[in-house]
């Protein structure tokens, strides 16, 4: 018998099942999901994971494309048409098909639902459950690798999205201790009062922009003082520039910062020459 999915609307054959590629679940891991057992053909836990699926879809300002008790019809249809006796049901919500940009996308952009199923044999679970299972210990990293340029981009989005709520470009990240890591999708740069350009040193807190060293040579070879640390708001406040840097936006001055003036408010010297020479140094 063939595998059957729900695609935003359609029982189509699984290997045929498909999204497309600027899906943002794709591309930012913006979606929600949840796995049900099924037992005897029955659905279990439903009303949980219903509810748990609406708080996720809440928390994230994610609309679902299907009322509750249509959501529910489905799932079941899609387990009866899968003929599945004992298994699971997954079903997964993302924001919908957009043209790749951080924000949320433009009203009218329909979330995407679709829904599969599977057998899992009970007997070998079972078996299994007779043994038992050994467990390793690991650090919880989930999510503290944002030095690998990985698509889980869904707190980028997140931050993004308050950004132009706000009426701001981008949003900055702050540490637990006060000090900026990095932008939603670009790193972060001050210049001090002294003329100093600070950017935090590329370890673990931040994503190595291609941008960011390429502007970091040439503010080298402009004859700037480069300083690789972390800097806290309060000193950004105080600084006498500000600016991010990415392959999207390249030397973007900053002029306000949480609304509060940088400078003059005025794209600052520095940061106007390291972008109008940006690509005398870019490879
Ligand atoms: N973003 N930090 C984050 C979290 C980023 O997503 C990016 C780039 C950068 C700057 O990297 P680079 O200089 O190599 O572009 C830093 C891209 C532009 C994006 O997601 O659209």
């Amino acid at each position: 018998m063939s595998r059957i999915a729900y695609v935003n609307g359609q029982y189509v054959p699984h290997r045929k099942a498909s999204v497309h590629i600027e899906d943002r679940g794709y591309q930012f891991s913006d979606g929600i999901y949840e796995v049900c057992e099924v037992l005897d053909g029955r659905l279990i836990d439903v009303p949980g994971h219903l509810d748990r699926l609406e708080r996720s879809a809440r928390e994230l300002d994610l609309g679902l494309p299907l009322g509750r008790a249509v959501l529910e019809m489905v799932m079941a249809e899609v387990c009866r048409r899968n003929r599945i006796k004992d298994g699971i049901l997954y079903l997964q919500v993302t924001r919908g098909v957009a043209p790749r940009d951080h924000p949320f996308p433009k009203n009218g952009t329909r979330p995407a639902l679709v829904m599969t199923a599977k057998s899992i044999p009970r007997l070998r679970e079972s078996e299994k459950a007779e043994r038992g299972v050994g467990v390793i210990t690991l650090p919880d990293n989930r999510w503290e690798r944002v030095d690998i340029k990985t698509v889980s981009l869904l707190p980028n989005v997140l931050a993004k999205q308050k950004a132009r709520e706000s009426g701001a470009y981008e949003a900055w990240f702050v540490d637990d201790e006060g000090f900026v890591t990095e932008g939603s999708s670009t790193n972060a740069w001050i210049v001090t009062q002294e003329g100093v350009i600070v950017t935090r040193q590329a370890t673990r807190g931040i994503l190595r922009g291609i941008t960011r060293d390429t502007a970091i040579r040439a503010a080298q070879d402009l004859q700037y003082k480069i300083e690789e640390r972390r800097f806290t708001v309060e000193e950004a406040l105080q600084a006498r520039e500000a600016f991010i840097t990415a392959a999207s936006t390249l030397v973007m001055p900053v002029v306000t910062i949480d609304g509060n003036p940088i400078g003059d408010a005025q794209p600052g010297e520095i940061s106007r020459r390291l972008r109008a020479h940006y690509h005398d140094y870019a490879a």
